[in-house]
């Protein structure tokens, strides 16, 4: 089958990551359709899978776009989309990763007489995307989608729960590579020394620096924590957040946390940075959608507090493979936190049926197979949906 993915983006989020593994096995028949230039081209090169970049400016809708501006944009849309129909006509099918891929793709799909999937990375709700973005998602998703694959059942509620038709959505969790999250310990000792943390108790947070990500709830609970407890924040602000960014930097020096709170950017050794913690720490404000790091912590063996909403509580069962705390409680964090500091031997239990419960169920190849076989039931080829 020849795909033709389409992704808004040129910085890798979770939602390219996951992409990356969709596309491998199809790499030597589909083409990864990007909406502006950015290292997430390089990094699917990288990986050996076609990628052109279709637009040469960023397209200027955002979540909390009214419909004025919706339509104000199309004009812009106009080349992209005619440029889409043009390459989907060589593929069998569009696969839409994005909410700005879908507009296009959706458009795509009927004028190049080509079926439409989407990949739903986002809980649709109004914390995350305005009413206008919602029921452009909605009422594209229901009249031009064969089929939206759900990063959880929390992003799969919240579609239905936003006029999103059932019967077209099914739930496949992101799949992971479990070979990479076994960094050797030699590594691990040496990041350690590197980053002057040895003989401390090290949380860890992996993600992009953004409101929502609630950095700032970790940098909270850490004052309130035992002194050898330390801080790493590993992300950027990938979509604009600048401010944000100043205020953590604030934050850490009104509370005298300069020695305990590490900012190190955008990194692309995850697995041996969550391997050198003690704990991963993820404090989303607003439900997660899937939440990438809580597995990748998981897969570690490492012990993973995640905030208690979304796609988090699917994966986390409290007190069995990980601790789940109300979002936004700094107060709660801290106190799971020092508990791990204490309770040595009883994080180590839950960190151990973390790694076996998270390889069960999140392995790559199995994924990508459910993903085929859904693929595969489209019917595509033998005529059941366009010719
Ligand atoms: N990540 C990364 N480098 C960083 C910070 C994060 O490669 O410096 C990766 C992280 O390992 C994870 C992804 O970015 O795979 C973030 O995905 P997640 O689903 O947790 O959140 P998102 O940013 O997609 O909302
Ligand atoms: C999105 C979501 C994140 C999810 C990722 C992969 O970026 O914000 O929660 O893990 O997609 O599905």
């Amino acid at each position: 089958m020849k795909i033709f993915f389409l992704d808004q983006s040129g910085t890798p989020g979770g939602a390219e990551l996951c992409l990356i593994d969709i596309a491998k096995p199809y790499s030597d028949r589909s083409l990864v359709g990007l909406f502006i230039d950015g290292p997430f081209k390089n990094l699917l090169q990288q990986n050996h899978i076609p990628v052109e970049v279709l637009a040469n400016q960023p397209i200027q809708v955002r979540k909390e776009s009214s419909l004025l501006q919706a339509l104000g944009s199309l004009k812009q849309l106009i080349p992209l989309i005619i440029k889409v129909v043009k390459i989907a006509r060589d593929y069998d099918l569009i696969y839409a990763n994005t909410q700005k891929a879908l507009v296009i793709g959706a458009i795509a799909s009927f004028f190049a007489r080509r079926p439409l999937v989407y990949h739903l990375h986002d809980i649709l709700s109004k914390e995350h995307f305005s009413a206008t973005n919602r029921r452009i998602a909605i009422t594209l998703a229901n009249r031009f989608a064969s089929l939206v694959i759900a990063n959880s059942q929390a992003s799969q509620t919240a579609f239905i729960e936003a006029g999103g038709h059932s019967e077209i959505t099914t739930v496949v969790y992101n799949g992971f590579d479990q070979k990479i999250y076994q960094p050797c310990d030699s590594d691990i000792s040496q990041l350690r020394q590197n980053l002057g943390l040895e003989g401390k108790f090290l949380v860890g947070h992996f993600s992009r620096l953004a409101p929502w990500k609630g950095q700032h709830i970790l940098i909270t609970a850490l004052a309130k924590c035992p002194p050898e407890v330390t801080a790493i924040l590993v992300g950027d602000a990938l979509f604009g957040e600048q401010d944000y960014v100043q205020q953590l930097h604030q934050q850490v020096a009104a509370l005298g946390l300069e020695n305990r709170v590490k900012f190190l950017g955008f990194r692309s050794d995850i697995p041996q940075l969550m391997a050198a913690c003690n704990l991963v720490a993820h404090t989303s404000t607003s439900p997660e959608p899937f939440g990438r790091v809580i597995v990748e912590a998981m897969l570690c063996g490492k012990p993973v507090v995640a905030a208690k909403a979304g796609g988090a509580t699917e994966l986390v069962e409290n007190g069995v493979n990980g601790f789940l705390v109300t979002p936004g409680e700094p107060q709660e964090l801290a106190q799971v936190i020092t508990s791990c500091v204490l309770e040595t031997e009883k994080s180590q239990v839950i960190a151990n049926n973390a790694r076996i419960s998270a390889s069960q169920r999140f392995d790559v190849t199995t994924i990508n197979q459910q993903i085929s076989q859904l693929l595969g039931e489209l019917g595509i080829g033998n005529g059941v949906l366009f010719e």
